[in-house]
């Protein structure tokens, strides 16, 4: 197995792991090589918004990739790599847990119906096939109930216990290396196969937002490059940005 963690750059503040880790791959870090802080002053989500914690309750980590693919190749690692840091917080923490976690297209970790984890994966490539991946992580850990908006979750929040940052590193990456050897030797089958038995909200009504357009079906499933599988009005519609939300539910 492919170990990931190593060289591991770690600052007390920092803006953002994604940059810092950017800088480390332009310079030609190798693989496995990861940024972690514990704390972030311009922390970034999906689409643009900001990703804030409080000092030292979250783990703020990049994973530095570099698989031998064509760009196209990646488009399922995504949904692959929320699959599993899902497992991998799991292996640690799952016996405390009041509920399994589950994973809300493309790659939010959600618990009890609040979210717990964001995944952000940036990638650059050239012609020659993808130069490296960048794999943002925040997993919500030590921050108590009352500072969380009352759509997040943290794993103290849900286990009543303080958990070591560096135990739910460890344990993250142990299965994310799993899960990124089998997609690069067996394709994605088997880590999507995976990811939509614990997606949320499948086969039912769902709408997908994507800036200002709005596409509302039952969520039937995954294609094979991650996209998201609609059985709208019109058919099968393919999915392959945007905002999922429950709704509207079948009179
Ligand atoms: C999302 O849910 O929108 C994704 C959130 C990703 C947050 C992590 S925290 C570590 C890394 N650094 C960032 O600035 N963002 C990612």
């Amino acid at each position: 197995m492919n170990r990931l963690g190593l060289p591991r750059h770690h600052f007390a503040s920092i803006p953002s792991t994604m940059d810092r880790l950017t800088e480390l791959a332009l310079q030609g870090a190798p693989e496995g090589t990861i940024v972690v802080a514990g704390e972030q002053t311009a922390g970034r989500g999906r689409g643009g918004r900001s990703w804030v914690t409080p000092p030292d309750a979250a783990l703020l980590m990049s994973v530095l990739l570099r698989p031998k693919l064509a760009p196209e190749e990646l488009s399922p690692f995504p949904l692959i790599a929320g699959l599993a840091v899902a497992e991998g917080i799991e292996a640690l923490v799952g016996a405390s847990l009041p509920a399994r976690i589950d994973l809300k297209w493309p790659n939010d970790l959600f618990c009890t119906g609040r979210k717990l984890c964001g995944v952000l994966m940036q990638a650059r490539s050239s012609r020659g096939g993808v130069e490296f991946v960048n794999l943002g992580i925040g997993v919500n850990i030590n921050t108590p109930r009352e500072s969380l908006p009352d759509t997040a979750t943290s794993l103290a929040a849900l286990t009543d216990t303080t958990w070591s940052l560096e135990a739910v590193e460890r344990a993250v990456l142990d299965r994310l290396a799993d899960r990124y050897d089998d997609f690069r030797t067996a394709g994605p089958a088997a880590g999507l196969a995976a990811w939509f038995e614990r997606a949320l909200y499948r086969n039912e009504n769902v709408r997908i937002e994507n800036v200002g357009t709005v596409v509302s079906g039952c969520f039937i499933g995954v294609t094979a490059t991650g996209a998201l599988q609609l059985r709208t009005e019109a058919g099968i519609e393919e999915i392959v940005a945007g905002d999922l939300t429950r709704g509207p539910r079948p009179l």
